[in-house]
Protein backbone atom coordinates (compact mmCIF):
# COMPACT_ATOMS: atom_id res chain seq x y z
CA UNK A 1 0.00 0.00 0.00
CA UNK A 2 3.15 2.80 0.16
CA UNK A 3 2.67 2.86 -3.40
CA UNK A 4 -0.95 4.84 -2.76
CA UNK A 5 1.11 7.70 -1.48
CA UNK A 6 2.97 8.20 -4.73
CA UNK A 7 1.17 11.46 -7.06
CA UNK A 8 2.09 9.40 -9.79
CA UNK A 9 2.51 5.72 -10.82
CA UNK A 10 3.90 5.01 -14.14
CA UNK A 11 2.18 1.87 -16.17
CA UNK A 12 4.29 0.38 -19.05
CA UNK A 13 2.31 -0.98 -21.31
CA UNK A 14 2.84 -2.91 -24.54
CA UNK A 15 1.25 -2.89 -27.95
CA UNK A 16 -0.15 -7.01 -28.35
CA UNK A 17 1.91 -9.18 -29.49
CA UNK A 18 5.30 -6.77 -28.86
CA UNK A 19 7.99 -7.63 -26.97
CA UNK A 20 9.09 -5.62 -23.75
CA UNK A 21 12.82 -4.34 -24.44
CA UNK A 22 11.69 -1.05 -26.35
CA UNK A 23 9.23 -0.04 -23.68
CA UNK A 24 11.51 -1.02 -20.44
CA UNK A 25 14.55 1.17 -22.19
CA UNK A 26 11.75 3.90 -21.98
CA UNK A 27 10.83 3.26 -18.50
CA UNK A 28 14.44 3.26 -17.25
CA UNK A 29 15.15 6.68 -19.13
CA UNK A 30 11.67 7.96 -17.32
CA UNK A 31 13.36 6.84 -13.65
CA UNK A 32 16.85 8.32 -14.44
CA UNK A 33 14.99 11.35 -15.61
CA UNK A 34 12.79 11.77 -12.43
CA UNK A 35 16.12 10.79 -10.63
CA UNK A 36 18.00 13.42 -11.89
CA UNK A 37 14.70 15.55 -11.02
CA UNK A 38 14.94 14.64 -7.22
CA UNK A 39 11.90 11.59 -7.80
CA UNK A 40 12.28 8.77 -5.63
CA UNK A 41 11.12 5.30 -7.71
CA UNK A 42 10.77 1.45 -7.65
CA UNK A 43 10.27 -1.04 -10.06
CA UNK A 44 7.42 -2.71 -9.35
CA UNK A 45 7.03 -6.00 -10.88
CA UNK A 46 4.79 -7.72 -8.30
CA UNK A 47 1.60 -7.11 -9.09
CA UNK A 48 -2.20 -8.37 -10.69
CA UNK A 49 -2.09 -7.74 -14.33
CA UNK A 50 -5.70 -8.18 -14.53
CA UNK A 51 -6.59 -5.75 -11.57
CA UNK A 52 -4.22 -3.25 -12.91
CA UNK A 53 -5.58 -3.43 -16.90
CA UNK A 54 -9.40 -3.26 -15.35
CA UNK A 55 -8.34 -0.04 -13.34
CA UNK A 56 -6.94 1.51 -16.01
CA UNK A 57 -9.14 0.30 -18.76
CA UNK A 58 -6.22 -1.40 -20.79
CA UNK A 59 -7.19 -3.88 -23.01
CA UNK A 60 -6.99 -7.26 -22.37
CA UNK A 61 -4.71 -7.77 -25.23
CA UNK A 62 -2.51 -5.16 -24.52
CA UNK A 63 0.57 -6.02 -21.30
CA UNK A 64 2.39 -4.30 -18.64
CA UNK A 65 5.62 -4.87 -17.90
CA UNK A 66 6.08 -2.99 -14.65
CA UNK A 67 5.01 -0.33 -12.75
CA UNK A 68 6.62 2.84 -10.81
CA UNK A 69 5.42 5.34 -8.66
CA UNK A 70 7.03 8.56 -8.74
CA UNK A 71 7.32 10.52 -6.22
CA UNK A 72 9.72 12.96 -3.34
CA UNK A 73 11.55 10.21 -1.59
CA UNK A 74 10.16 9.73 2.28
CA UNK A 75 13.59 8.69 3.11
CA UNK A 76 16.98 9.20 2.07
CA UNK A 77 18.47 5.22 3.41
CA UNK A 78 22.31 4.83 2.60
CA UNK A 79 23.27 3.27 -0.41
CA UNK A 80 23.73 -0.70 0.17
CA UNK A 81 26.56 -2.15 -0.64
CA UNK A 82 27.33 -2.78 -4.54
CA UNK A 83 29.25 -5.47 -6.27
CA UNK A 84 32.63 -4.61 -7.44
CA UNK A 85 32.80 -3.91 -11.27
CA UNK A 86 34.80 -6.91 -11.60
CA UNK A 87 31.89 -9.08 -10.75
CA UNK A 88 29.97 -7.32 -13.37
CA UNK A 89 31.65 -6.80 -16.33
CA UNK A 90 34.12 -9.16 -18.88
CA UNK A 91 36.43 -7.81 -21.49
CA UNK A 92 36.64 -9.86 -25.02
CA UNK A 93 35.23 -13.34 -23.70
CA UNK A 94 32.46 -13.99 -21.20
CA UNK A 95 34.40 -15.21 -18.02
CA UNK A 96 37.37 -12.96 -18.64
CA UNK A 97 38.90 -11.20 -16.12
CA UNK A 98 38.40 -7.53 -16.29
CA UNK A 99 42.18 -6.00 -16.45
CA UNK A 100 42.32 -2.50 -15.14
CA UNK A 101 45.37 -1.64 -16.11
CA UNK A 102 44.26 -1.51 -20.33
C1 LIG B 1 12.55 -6.73 -12.22
C2 LIG B 1 12.37 -6.00 -10.90
C3 LIG B 1 11.17 -6.12 -10.22
C4 LIG B 1 10.98 -5.47 -9.00
N1 LIG B 1 9.79 -5.59 -8.35
C5 LIG B 1 9.61 -4.97 -7.17
C6 LIG B 1 8.37 -5.06 -6.47
O1 LIG B 1 7.44 -5.70 -6.95
N2 LIG B 1 8.24 -4.43 -5.29
C7 LIG B 1 9.25 -3.65 -4.76
O2 LIG B 1 9.08 -3.09 -3.67
N3 LIG B 1 10.44 -3.54 -5.41
C8 LIG B 1 10.63 -4.17 -6.58
N4 LIG B 1 11.81 -4.02 -7.25
C9 LIG B 1 12.81 -3.09 -6.69
C10 LIG B 1 13.92 -3.84 -5.96
O3 LIG B 1 13.38 -4.46 -4.85
C11 LIG B 1 15.01 -2.87 -5.49
O4 LIG B 1 14.48 -1.99 -4.56
C12 LIG B 1 15.54 -2.07 -6.63
O5 LIG B 1 15.88 -2.93 -7.69
C13 LIG B 1 16.76 -1.26 -6.18
O6 LIG B 1 17.76 -2.14 -5.80
P1 LIG B 1 19.20 -1.64 -5.50
O7 LIG B 1 19.16 -1.02 -4.14
O8 LIG B 1 20.04 -2.87 -5.54
O9 LIG B 1 19.53 -0.63 -6.56
C14 LIG B 1 12.02 -4.67 -8.46
C15 LIG B 1 13.24 -4.54 -9.16
C16 LIG B 1 13.41 -5.20 -10.36
C17 LIG B 1 14.73 -5.02 -11.08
Amino acid sequence: MWMADAPVILCLVTLPGEGAVNGTIVLDHAILAATSLGYGTCWIGAYDADKVKDVLKIPKDYGIVCLTPVGVPAEYPNERPRKKPAELFMKEQFGSELDYSL
